[in-house]
């Protein structure tokens, strides 16, 4: 009998691990989820939870293991945002995005006749922002965590120390940068094992300096990473690599806590990133234009709904460009407006449901962005949320660093507007609010979002992509909402990006019939296929019956949503 019953035990633990920790697939828990763009490292997440750790503690957690897990996006060297929304509806958000160094100035991308010099703001040691990852990772903790900091730091400590098994994300990197040439001495040697052999898939990987500064970090809290011997060790780098973040400039960073944005869709409220970020501007404008669009009447995906929300996409991205940069730095940013629902009719009666609308390219846009950022998403048993993205830029950011220090400093600074005044149709603004200026935030495009219904958190989302953010983001939110798509549905469904210039619908691959294609350009529309874009990062919670239900998106292969 007691075999039977152990064996009975047996299959339970195994089909609750199963129920409870998947790969890219949608995941129920009763007492809290974790959702990342590493299965361990949310792995690493839920633990803290399982250990009584809140929201907050377990977004810590899974944010420094993913910077040794998953170090193309995940960090310490960048910075980000969280949107945190307590169990009874309080909602608040933290900016640890980079800042322009103190030496900072708009000429130092410049040639003499004021062109901006190719590559200078994304591939040398100018275009690294002062990193604010560990500042708002610690103001976080200090402000809304419950487990000692030491306890959220110990877990990335021991991956990077005693190592992981390599994935085939990072092995596919590994050869882009060393066998492919695609590469400096730092990123050379970067995924080489003691033998200075490339570390293959399912070997052991051991980052033994970053498991060092991480120690530190962990010893000695924000001062860990800002001042003593990591502070020296970056100013050291920098000096010798024509960089100019000083051990000023580190000292001095302060994560920020700032009021989210706030707007409402059919009932339900939205609450993302307020600038630095223009995701939560963007995303509520074009949320307040969907409800004016009568979404009901038409066809999923069918050329008038995509018509509909492109238009409305086109406009959102305009208003950023021309408005929208660090708020310590434009104070007269007409944010109220732009989220406003009379703006919006204002707005919508602009959009020809038969005609495209022209974007004019003599003034605002911008195409290159990065597409190379990370999002999770975590709630705790009481039901607090938090949604964080946070990012190096590029994939592996600047791929710049120092053996010494294990990190990657991310390339930050081509996010400003490189040229006053010089706008493109390719894509380059050259707005005022967003131009390099000392001690300034750079304006991003995240869109760590939580929607909440009854006054509690409800869906919790957010996506990398650089622009594409902030229209993956609108999508998935609108198909939980508006379409009433289970959360893994909503992150699966092909989407469609505009961004105002250049004025072109990129869509998803099998997303548009050729039927619909026609009748998109017959309406004035050019069209873009790509692969593939974003990578969301979702949970839903029914206060209701208490149960969580996580996913995470196909696109990011060794991605994973643990919950117990
Ligand atoms: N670096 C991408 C973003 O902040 O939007």
């Amino acid at each position: 009998m007691n075999s039977i019953k152990s064996f009975f035990t047996l299959v339970l633990a195994i089909l609750f691990t199963i129920v409870a920790s998947s790969l890219n697939a949608q995941t129920y828990s009763k007492n809290g989820m974790v959702v990342s763009s590493n299965n361990s490292s949310s792995e690493v997440g839920a633990a803290i939870l399982k250990k009584g750790g809140n929201a907050i503690d377990a977004a810590i957690a899974t944010a420094f293991s993913l910077a040794v897990t998953h170090p193309s996006a995940g960090n310490i060297g960048g910075g980000g945002f969280i949107v945190f929304m307590n169990s009874e509806g309080k909602t608040t958000t933290i900016d640890f995005r980079e800042k322009a160094p103190l030496a900072a100035t708009n000429a130092m991308f410049l040639n003499k006749e004021g062109q901006l010099i190719n590559g200078i703001n994304h591939e040398t040691a100018k275009a690294i922002g002062v990193p604010g990852t560990v500042a708002g990772l610690y103001l976080a903790h200090q402000k809304y965590g419950s487990l000692p900091w030491k306890d959220l730091i110990q877990p990335a400590v021991n991956q990077a120390k005693n190592g992981f098994a390599f994935n085939w994300s990072l092995f596919k990197a590994a050869t882009h940068f060393t066998e492919e040439g695609n590469t400096n001495a730092f990123m050379d040697g970067y995924f080489r094992n003691e033998k200075g052999l490339i570390v293959q898939p399912g070997e052991t990987w051991i980052q033994t300096e970053l498991a060092e500064t991480l120690t530190l970090i962990r010893d000695n809290g924000r001062d860990g990473f800002y001042k003593g011997k990591t502070a020296k060790k970056i100013a050291a780098f920098m000096k010798k690599n024509d960089g100019i973040i000083t051990k000023k400039d580190l000292a001095k960073y302060e994560a920020i806590e700032r009021k989210p944005i706030k707007g409402t869709y059919k009932g339900y409220d939205i609450y993302s990133m307020p600038p630095p970020s223009s995701g939560g501007v963007a995303l509520i404008e074009m949320m307040n234009l969907m409800e004016l669009a009568d979404l009901k009447t038409m066809e999923f995906n069918s050329a008038e709904h995509l018509h509909v929300v492109a238009e409305a996409m086109r406009r959102a991205f305009a208003d950023r460009a021309e408005h929208l940069g660090d708020p310590d730095f434009n104070l007269n940013m007409p944010l109220n407006k732009l989220i406003s629902k009379e703006f919006a009719q204002q707005r919508f009666q602009e959009i020809d449901m038969n005609k495209a609308s022209q974007s004019d390219s003599t003034q605002f846009g911008r195409l290159y962005d990065s597409e190379n950022t990370t999002h999770l998403s975590t709630m705790d048993k009481d039901g607090n949320a938090v949604s964080m993205t946070y990012t190096l830029e590029y994939s592996y950011g600047s791929r710049l660093g120092s053996k010494e220090l294990g990190f990657i400093f991310n390339n930050e600074m081509g996010d400003f507007n490189p040229q006053a005044g010089v706008t493109k149709s390719n894509g380059q603004i050259g707005t005022a609010p967003n131009l390099v200026e000392p001690e300034k935030r750079m304006l991003s495009s995240m869109t760590p979002t939580i929607v909440g219904k009854n006054g509690k958190p409800y869906l919790v989302i957010g996506s990398p992509g650089g622009r594409t953010i902030i229209n993956t983001v609108f999508q998935t939110v609108l198909n939980v909402l508006e379409f009433e798509m289970p959360v893994d549905k909503a992150i699966e469904a092909l989407k469609i990006h505009h961004q105002w210039l250049p004025d072109y619908i990129v869509y998803e691959k099998h997303l548009l019939s050729p039927d619909t294609r026609k009748v998109l350009e017959a309406k004035g529309h050019t069209l873009r296929e790509r692969n593939n874009m974003g990578a969301l990062m979702g949970i839903t919670y029914d206060a209701e019956k208490k149960i969580f239900t996580g996913a995470s998106d196909s696109a990011q292969p060794d991605s994973g949503a643990v919950g117990y």
